[in-house]
């Protein structure tokens, strides 16, 4: 059993999902699967083994995303860190292996590094690592499922913060969804000076798009069929992910990369105690990912409560970076 929170020579973890009573994650895990169409919410997707995955698909030849990020950040680093200021603490939502915002150790020169994450293990790694090499900055794990509610209480201190939320995460919510959860992060970005730096996927061609949400070494398929060992584990429901094949489609109408998993066979698993059974061809979906233009994007972040906007993007306008501050 892991504590709930730790010290360790140059980083602290707190623990906000071993602190505080947790909805019931099977119960969560049940209503999705009894819903009409099932669905499996994507934080599912990061166990070890998931966390893994993820970080192999960043370096898929289809998968432009991280590439294409990485590329503006190096671009225009020193403009970027001008308008978003140095000495801030620096708070990396989902912030895996912690290595996209390593990158920016050097340029933000933070005083304080907040790692927030559902994954201990990826995270506890990571900050071990940086606060070695790192003595004069301040490193802090928060354990939390961020989705719930953005609890930062008793981890920040006066100074101004930038958030920093790269990857396109935001596409997992829906528009509406990341409105409320940027007004959340709005609402810390008081002190002047603070804002948030944020990576956001644009609209492009629709084979673009799908392939890199189904690449053809399979790599994204594993990931995908990997969240029924974890929910299996979490909510015993017994999957075969051998049982379900990957899909991946871009929704024009809702603007979202679409995956599923597909029943390969008629099947049935546990869910809460009964039998849930799966018709050959029924899906699962287990994530959306949601593709914006610089200008939806802009007016998402207004919407949200950030007056200034700033954003770069690269030569074929696949991808966005915004900065945005009150
Ligand atoms: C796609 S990875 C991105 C990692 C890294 N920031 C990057 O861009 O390469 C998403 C990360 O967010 C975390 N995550 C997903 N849903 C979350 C949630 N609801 N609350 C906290 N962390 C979450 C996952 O554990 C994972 O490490």
């Amino acid at each position: 059993m892991t504590p709930a929170s730790s010290n360790t020579p140059g980083f602290r973890i707190v623990d906000r999902l071993g602190q505080k009573p947790q909805p019931d994650t099977a119960a969560e895990i049940a209503a999705g699967l009894l819903s009409e169409p099932a669905s499996i919410s994507p934080k599912y997707f990061y166990d070890a083994l998931g966390c893994r995955l993820f970080q192999a698909i960043c370096e898929l030849p289809e998968y432009y995303v991280t590439r294409t990020e990485a590329a503006i950040f190096e671009a225009h680093r020193g403009e970027i860190a001008r308008v978003a200021g140095t000495r801030r603490q620096l708070v990396d939502l989902g912030a895996g292996d912690c290595h996209k915002a390593s990158c920016w150790f050097p340029a933000l020169d933070p005083c304080r590094y907040v790692a927030v994450d559902v994954a201990r293990g990826i995270v506890e790694a990571a900050l071990a690592e940086f606060a070695a090499e790192m003595p004069g900055t301040e490193f802090i794990g928060v354990i939390d499922d961020f989705s719930r509610t953005l609890d930062l209480g008793g981890v920040l201190g006066p100074e101004a913060t930038t958030f920093f939320y790269p990857g396109s995460s935001i596409g997992n919510f829906t528009p509406d969804e990341a409105t409320h959860f940027l007004a959340q992060v709005r609402k810390h970005c008081d002190a002047p000076g603070s804002g948030l730096l944020i990576g956001v996927d644009l609209v492009k061609d629709l084979e673009t798009l799908e392939r890199a949400y189904d690449d053809a070494t399979g790599v994204t398929a594993a990931f995908n069929k990997n969240v029924l060992n974890h929910v299996n584990r979490l909510a015993g429901t017994g999957f075969d992910p051998g049982m379900f094949g990957h899909v991946a489609l871009f929704n024009t109408v809702d603007s979202r990369i679409e995956m599923h998993l597909e029943a390969a066979a008629d099947c049935a698993v546990t869910v809460a105690g009964r039998s849930r059974r799966f018709a050959r061809g029924e899906r699962i979906h287990t994530e959306n990912s949601y593709k914006y233009t610089p200008a939806s994007f802009a007016a998402l972040l207004k919407r949200a409560g950030f007056g200034t906007i700033s954003r770069w993007t690269d030569a074929r306008g696949w991808f966005g970076v915004f900065f945005g501050a009150p």
